[in-house]
């Protein structure tokens, strides 16, 4: 007989019943699900969005399909097209986003259970929170390999050869380097489905920022038997199908900062952004 999480439940489907639930002490094992929204007010486009989409705007790469940008034998042929890609979001160049900030205070205070993200840019490790809190489930360029002998290169190196607008070739045998993260076709990182199993030990999750539209990832908001939260431009995946679904759309930045308000973590906010 599952435990049912009858007294686990929202006073009022909004972030008021949200901030409610937090201030109970019923939220002690929060989960987060995020994708490409939570970085966009960092300068990262998404992948989907409408105009300002990454998908959109690699029209002027002819590639075969948008998404072949991401496709491991596209790559193996033709590796320019990803490098000039990378080039846009590689590590360094952006600052976490005050959704980062809000997942890294919900670890100041001991409630991040998880943080689930599909993105690639690190944004989260740069926010502070420990990798043990991570799970990257589509990996992150924070290492990369040889595709012939596996031999890792430097995210220096691959850095260097980047800005040279060189595509890295592996110093042991010449092959072809690919940065850690996981195209279309390969397997999740192995840590993404050892963690998965969290989903059945939160007591609140909360997706942002994604069209959950990508496996296995997109499966995972819906195992979870405790309340959900979706902050989206968009309404996406089942978020809203359930009885006690919160589902606040409009830019993810400002549902957090009103969330922030409404627990009185407003000055902590802005002290963990600042990097106090
Ligand atoms: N606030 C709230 N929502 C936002 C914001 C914002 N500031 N900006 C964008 N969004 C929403 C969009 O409306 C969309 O629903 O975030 C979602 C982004 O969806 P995608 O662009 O599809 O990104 P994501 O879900 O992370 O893509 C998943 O697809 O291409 C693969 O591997 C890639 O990890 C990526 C995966
Ligand atoms: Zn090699």
């Amino acid at each position: 007989q599952k435990k049912l999480h009858k007294h686990k439940r929202f006073s009022s489907l909004d972030l008021k019943g949200v901030a409610d639930y937090i201030a109970s002490g019923k939220a002690k094992r929060i989960i987060l699900f995020v994708g490409a929204g939570i970085s966009c007010n960092a300068g990262i486009p998404d992948f989907r969005s409408p105009e300002t989409g990454l998908y959109h705007n690699l029209q002027r790469l002819d590639l075969p399909c948008p998404e072949a940008v991401f496709e491991l034998e596209f790559f193996k042929t033709t590796p320019k097209p990803f490098y000039e890609l990378a080039k846009q979001f590689f590590p360094g160049k952006f600052e976490p986003t005050l959704t980062h900030w809000f997942i890294r205070l919900l670890f100041d205070k001991g409630l991040l259970l998880r943080c689930f993200t599909q993105n690639i840019d690190t944004l989260e490790r740069l926010a502070g929170i420990p990798e043990s809190k991570i799970a990257e489930a589509h990996g992150s360029f924070a290492t990369s390999r040889c595709l012939e002998c596996g031999k890792q290169m430097e995210t220096a190196r691959v850095q260097e050869c980047m800005q040279r607008d060189e595509v890295p070739a592996c110093d042991h045998c010449g092959g072809l380097v690919k940065p850690d993260i996981v195209f279309f076709g390969e397997g999740l990182p192995a840590a993404f489905f050892e963690r998965a199993t969290d989903v059945c030990r939160a007591d609140l999750a909360i997706v942002v920022g994604t069209s959950l539209q990508v496996q296995p990832f997109a499966s995972l908001p819906r195992r979870v038997q405790c309340p959900r939260v979706l902050l989206n431009h968009e309404r996406v995946g089942d978020m809203g199908t359930r009885a006690d679904d919160v589902v606040v759309l409009g830019d993810c930045d400002a549902s957090l900062r009103e969330l922030a308000a409404l627990l009185g973590w407003t000055a902590a906010l802005a002290a963990v952004a600042a990097g106090d």
